[in-house]
């Protein structure tokens, strides 16, 4: 019997190098002794991404810049997060024979403002500048809002005399930067909203490329033609709960004790900052989560800040719950909203609105299959475009070159922003109908279950099947 160590000697001639490699199978043109990552390539921390980010930046010699949302695949979504809707232990309305509330009014605080903001829909069009968007897609978004009952929002850079017209409620935004910051617009508004933070990019300002820094947004802004604009991140009159108070009682005496002041914060930590503007006197709190878009931000503020919007949901309602604000001041939550059905989850979670930005410039005619040339020119295609910040949108949404801007024709741009709202509220009332509701209000955690460990222990909803939250 051969023992392990007697070399074996084949009764034939050593085979030769070229004899032994496969010419026609995997491992051919691979040297010998090299493993299967030989030609597969897939380094987890090098990855090509990873490879092209260095690329670019020794390159750039700065970070890179881009419009739209996060990138990163780790955010966890409202998909992972079902209704469970009435059978027996509670009963269904009606779908077409039953009625479902979807009235919403934001700022409802007798002595401090009388006239809260009505909305016939629990869904609200978001704060984006002129100058990030056009002229003709704000005064879109203004006619389709209103035309579904519902209200838009200036955003950076001031009030366009466009959208004033065209919106029939209008929330006026002041920003640390203070670009274009008037009494009269103040006056002319239907709510403040000062912003304290994005979701996109959180604890940063304002980022707007020079392409779209035009005459007309060069006028508004002060600032000079062509020339990127970084506006500040801080508040140049208040740094902390204190001065926020007499900022917002200030804001109130400019207008009469009238409109809602709103408090907009980038999800961070929205247990404790949802709670301190509520008891600095903000009437509505936004909370954005960090899927929310934005028309630029350095990339790695896309995917690396903030906290996931349903994460920040049940967070921003229970300190409104702990501080016994609830009832009192209203909770907005925004960021990566898709639909109804997002926006009906995030009801449930304790949203008393939805703020939309990325899908209402879908409505408007974003990554539509148009003008594919211009997409190609920008190194894209309709479905995966993504380069707002650029100036050269195709469709005319985001830029400020007339015979771009000139595309988006805005009779039907506003017409489909309008359908696409009563779409959504039309999902909401039906999956709020098929649990029972009779208003979109009555959502609650309970008409929900989770998919996913992650998704229970980030909302505390209880776990499809045994009906208990995840806990530590
Ligand atoms: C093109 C664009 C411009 C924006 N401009 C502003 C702005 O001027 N001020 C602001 O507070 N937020 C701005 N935002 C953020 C939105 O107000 C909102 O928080 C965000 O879009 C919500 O997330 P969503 O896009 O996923 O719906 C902008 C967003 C986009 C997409
Ligand atoms: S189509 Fe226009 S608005 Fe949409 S992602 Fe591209 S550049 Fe931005």
């Amino acid at each position: 019997m051969a023992d392990d160590l007697t070399e074996y000697e084949f009764p034939f001639p050593p085979a030769t190098e070229d004899s032994i490699a496969m010419r026609d199978g995997a491992a051919a043109n691979r040297p010998a002794g090299v493993p299967e990552s030989y030609d597969q390539g897939k380094s987890a921390r090098w990855s090509p991404k990873a490879i092209a980010d260095v690329h670019a930046m020794s390159q750039l010699g700065r970070y890179q810049l881009r419009g739209f949302n996060t990138f990163s695949t780790r955010m966890p979504t409202f998909d992972d997060l079902v209704f469970v809707p009435a059978s027996m232990t509670r009963l269904p309305l009606e779908g077409y024979r039953e009625s479902c509330e979807t009235e919403t009014v934001l700022g409802d605080r007798p002595g401090l403002v009388s006239n809260p903001i009505r909305l016939a829909i629990p869904i609200y069009v978001a704060s984006m500048s002129f100058g990030a968007l056009s002229a003709n897609a704000k005064a879109a978004l203004g006619y389709g809002a209103s035309k579904a009952g519902t209200m838009t929002c200036t955003g950076e850079g001031g009030m366009l005399e466009d959208e004033r017209e065209a919106s029939n409620l209008l929330v006026y935004q002041i920003t640390p930067s203070r670009y274009m910051l008037d009494l009269e617009h103040l006056r002319m508004a239907d709510g403040i909203e000062l912003v304290m933070g994005q979701g996109a990019k959180p604890g940063t300002g304002g980022v707007l490329l020079g392409m779209k820094v035009s005459e007309r947004v060069a006028r508004m802004r002060s600032l000079p033609l062509g020339v990127d604009q970084r506006s500040t991140v801080r508040h140049p009159d208040f740094l902390g709960a204190d001065d926020l108070q007499v900022k917002i009682e200030e804001l109130r005496e400019a207008t009469g004790y009238k409109i809602p002041i709103f408090a907009k914060i980038g999800a961070t930590r929205p247990r404790y900052d949802v709670a301190i503007a509520a008891k600095a006197g903000a009437d509505v709190v936004v909370v954005d989560g960090t899927e929310g878009g934005t028309g630029a931000s350095p990339e790695m503020l896309l995917d690396h800040t903030g906290i996931p919007t349903m994460s920040a949901v049940r967070a921003a309602r229970e300190a409104l719950d702990e501080c016994g604000k609830s009832g009192e001041v209203s909770l907005v939550i925004a960021g990566g909203i898709r639909s109804g059905v997002d926006a009906a989850k995030a009801l449930a979670l304790g949203a008393d609105a939805i703020m939309i930005g990325t899908a209402a410039l879908m409505a408007l005619g974003c990554n539509s299959p148009r003008y594919f040339e211009d997409y190609e020119a920008l190194g894209t295609s309709p479905g995966r475009c993504h380069h707002c910040h650029t100036g050269r949108c195709p469709v005319g949404i985001t830029t400020q070159e007339p015979e771009l801007e000139e595309r988006l024709d805005v009779a039907g741009a506003a017409e489909r922003v309008a359908r696409f709202l009563t779409a959504m509220t039309m999902e909401i009332t039906l999956l709020a109908k098929s649990c029972g509701k009779s208003s979109v209000h009555n959502l609650e955690v309970e008409d929900l279950r989770a998919l996913s460990l992650e998704a229970s222990a980030f909302t505390g909803v209880s776990l499809a099947g045994i009906d208990r939250p995840f806990t530590w």
